[in-house]
């Protein structure tokens, strides 16, 4: 049996994502602040209402989630940790963003992710399943935008977190398949917070319109299903999946 544990499955690409792998007959433990009313119908979901900024209480919560996984009678065949949730704002130059915004999005975007992956790590290094993480980064990570820089700084960490813990587990006997995916653009609410905004707010928010109204952004559907093929696949630990590869 396989096992998923997901942040941020309230909505957007990560209650998508957790949806179809609850369609494919898998556990799903998804993490964040709201609830899906879709997924809480599914007997194989678990959902655990978690503020993400609280990182010092992610130890914890790993430890309650691996209890469940643990405690399942079925033989565990694959255990993967998706990073999913993050925060997009704020959205303006960093001299017009106060510490407590810019703390915040660092806190849940990057600081979260790096201290999930540890305790993830340390709680099933000695377990023979398959074992997999997915951060889901951004192009953001690559490439600089005016108004974005947190945002952009998150990813850009990710991706570099990414590379190095490759580099520590290609060096073990049994490594966990780390890998950062970069999703595109995909409509969900955070792109409708990116296009929303006036432009004297935030000069990139054209940007966010013409992609929206030129239908460049694609469906959390076809994401999702493309995101399974890179589950399902083996990819070498540390690398960083650009949205048109597989
Ligand atoms: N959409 C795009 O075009 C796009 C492009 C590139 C990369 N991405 C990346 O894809 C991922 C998913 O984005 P999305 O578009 O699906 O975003 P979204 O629709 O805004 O959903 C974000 C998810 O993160 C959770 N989250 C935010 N703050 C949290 C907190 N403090 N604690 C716990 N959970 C929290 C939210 O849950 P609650 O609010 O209920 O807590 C929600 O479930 C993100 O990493 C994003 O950077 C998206």
């Amino acid at each position: 049996m396989n096992h998923f544990i997901i942040t941020g499955t309230s909505k957007g690409i990560g209650e998508k994502l957790a949806q179809l792998l609850l369609e494919e007959g898998y556990f799903v433990y998804g993490i964040s602040r709201g609830a899906s009313a879709l997924l809480s119908s599914y007997t194989k979901y678990e959902h655990f209402n978690f503020d993400l900024g609280n990182v010092l209480g992610i130890e914890r919560l790993v430890s309650e989630i691996a209890g469940r996984i643990n405690g399942n009678s079925i033989r565990t065949e694959m255990i993967c940790l998706i990073n999913n949730a993050a925060m997009l704002e704020p959205l303006k130059s960093i001299d017009q963003c106060s510490p407590e915004e810019i703390n915040t999005n660092l806190q849940v975007s990057l600081i979260a992710p790096t201290v999930l992956t540890a305790c993830f790590i340390k709680q099933f290094n000695h377990v023979s399943a398959r074992r997999k993480i997915m951060n889901i980064s951004s192009g953001s990570g690559s490439y600089p935008a005016p108004g974005m820089s947190v945002y952009c700084t998150a990813k850009a960490g990710m991706n570099m977190f990414t590379r190095c813990v490759g580099e520590e587990q290609r060096r073990r006997e049994h490594p966990v398949e780390i890998i950062a995916v970069d999703p595109g653009m995909v409509d969900t609410e955070m792109q409708a917070v990116a296009r929303e905004k006036s432009e004297e707010q935030y000069e990139m928010a054209n940007f966010f319109k013409r992609a929206h109204q030129s239908g460049q952004l694609q469906s959390t559907e076809n994401l999702g299903k493309h995101l399974l093929n890179i589950i399902h696949s083996k990819i070498e630990a540390g690398k960083l999946v650009a949205h048109s590869e597989e």
